[in-house]
């Protein structure tokens, strides 16, 4: 006997919902599109690789649903703004908004100059915010909306490398924050999602050694998460019944950020 219902019988439907995510021609963004698109909504892809943009796209309409595909880069605010307006134009709408591209380097301080410095935050910070400055319009059109940020648990506690990584995804909870307030009359709720560890090649790469040393070290949960455990929680947001949560950070990190390490 299962002591919860199985996952086919609550979740949220997304029927007649179209969603944006970016960064999603690979990884946890592949991975949240194709959970969107399994419970109903039309899907957009951008990435700055338009090859594997466009393929995530085929596989979410052999889920049976409508998804487009683009190519560019989240830090080049007119390519935003050109993208987004013909989304709306073609999808008819937009009503989730998922700000997941990103890029990391396991930098430490000394070896990050200051064209490294610009590319992260413009990458995360400026992406994100001008991704959700370009939603606003079409999501205020359909009544309201939502806007996840994809941060980490790195914006939360410090990582070995990458401060440059852990400022910027600490601001985008410092986004999060404020366009929340400052949409909640348009009933547009923004809310961010801190993934600690998640299996996907880049980790896999790294080898199964290390993966089970940082489990054992650093995880309550004792292994990392699979990345469509990360898009149950953007799911969430994204659907009815997150419908009084808005301004906050759901961390799936298997208790990670509870210990430190
Ligand atoms: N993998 C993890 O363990 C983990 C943990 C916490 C947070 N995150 C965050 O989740 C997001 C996805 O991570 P991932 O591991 O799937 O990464 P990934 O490298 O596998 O995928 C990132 C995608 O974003 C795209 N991209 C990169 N720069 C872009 C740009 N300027 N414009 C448009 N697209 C761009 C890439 O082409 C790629 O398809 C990132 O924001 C990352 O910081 C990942």
């Amino acid at each position: 006997m299962t002591p919860f219902p199985a996952p086919s019988d609550h979740r949220a439907r997304l029927d007649g919902r179209v969603a944006l995510v970016t960064g999603a021609g690979a990884g946890l963004g592949r991975a949240y599109a194709l959970a969107l698109a399994a419970r109903g909504a039309d899907v957009a892809i951008h990435d700055i690789d338009a090859k594997s943009a466009a393929e995530t796209a085929r596989l979410c309409r052999a889920l049976g649903r409508r998804a487009w595909s683009d190519g560019y880069d989240v830090a080049n605010v007119a390519e935003v703004r050109r993208a987004l307006a013909a989304l709306v134009r073609t999808a008819g709408g937009l009503d989730i908004v998922v700000n997941n591209a990103g890029i990391d380097e396991a930098k430490t301080t000394p070896e990050i100059d200051e064209r490294a410095f610009d590319r992260m935050m413009a990458v995360h910070v400026k992406g994100t915010f001008f991704v959700a400055q370009a939603a606003i319009a079409p999501m205020r059109a359909r009544g309201g909306g939502r806007i996840i940020n994809i941060s980490s648990i790195n914006g939360m506690i410090a990582d070995r490398t990458d401060p440059h990584y852990n400022a910027a995804k600490a601001a985008i909870l410092g986004i999060t924050r404020a366009l929340a307030r400052e949409l909640a009359p348009w009933n547009i709720l923004v809310n961010a999602v801190a993934p600690g560890h998640v299996v996907t090649d880049a980790t896999r790469a790294r080898g199964e050694a290390r993966m089970r040393e940082v489990s054992r070290e650093r995880i309550p949960l004792r292994r990392y998460a699979m990345p469509e455990e990360i898009a149950h929680t953007v799911c969430f947001l994204a659907g009815p019944e997150s419908a009084f949560v808005t301004g906050q950070v759901l961390s799936p990190n298997g208790g990670e950020a509870i210990v430190g390490y």
